[in-house]
């Protein structure tokens, strides 16, 4: 049966570059898609001077779509400054790959989110953010929407892990419906934890299970 991709990104999935994990990355991000439950991680260094992104690497935990598009946004970043960098879309992606099949667009979306949100970890993490907004719990929901839950390979929210969210004067507290002794409980946890730590005003994250 003929491929639905064509070479170069064939040669991407064969041969990605800037994969695995940067030890002490300055900012880094994990993203799943909605669409079909696949993920993807990326760990950036920059410049504290310049702020060009002077490493990047990704892994993949999807489709071979992901694994292209994942290797050519690294590759596209690398050089830039977060601020260029924050603008490649998903469209200049995929065409960096010759185009992609139009049932796997989302793949290359995927790549760009997991991007922005590495850096927007980094802004946060270097005191960049220039929008104070206050934390409620509805920013701490739609952070949570980003954290897995590998039971089901959906979100935590969507799957009704989070039974309760307190934030009092910069502690944020999440209750997660599941017994500590789960053998996802301290993934999910340490997942949680770091969407929710990075926010400029949130000082400590709480998390507690349900047993
Ligand atoms: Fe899920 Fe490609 S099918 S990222």
């Amino acid at each position: 049966m003929a491929s639905p991709y064509n070479d170069l990104v064939l040669e991407h999935f064969k041969n990605p570059r800037n994969t695995g994990r940067i030890d002490d990355p300055d900012g880094k991000a994990t993203e799943g898609s909605p669409a079909c439950g696949d993920m993807v991680s990326l760990y950036l260094k920059v410049d504290p001077e310049t702020k060009v992104i002077n490493d990047i690497k990704f892994e993949s935990y999807g489709c071979a779509s992901n694994i292209a598009t994942g290797s050519i946004i690294t590759e596209l970043a690398k050089g830039k400054t977060i601020d260029e960098a924050k603008n490649i879309t998903w469209q200049e992606a995929s065409e960096a790959l010759g185009g992609l099949p139009k049932i796997k667009a989302h793949c290359s979306v995927l790549a760009v989110e997991v991007l922005r949100s590495a850096i927007q970890n980094y802004e946060e993490k270097h005191g960049l953010v220039t929008e104070k907004v206050v934390t409620t719990e509805e920013i701490v929901r739609k952070r949570l929407k980003k954290v897995m839950n590998p039971i089901k390979g959906l979100d935590m929210v969507a799957t009704h892990l989070v039974k309760e969210i307190d934030i009092t004067g910069g502690v944020v507290r999440i209750v997660i419906d599941l017994p500590a002794t789960h053998q996802f409980a301290n993934a999910i946890k340490e997942d949680a934890v770091e969407k929710i730590e990075s926010l400029w005003d949130i000082d400590q994250v709480i998390v507690e299970f349900t047993d």
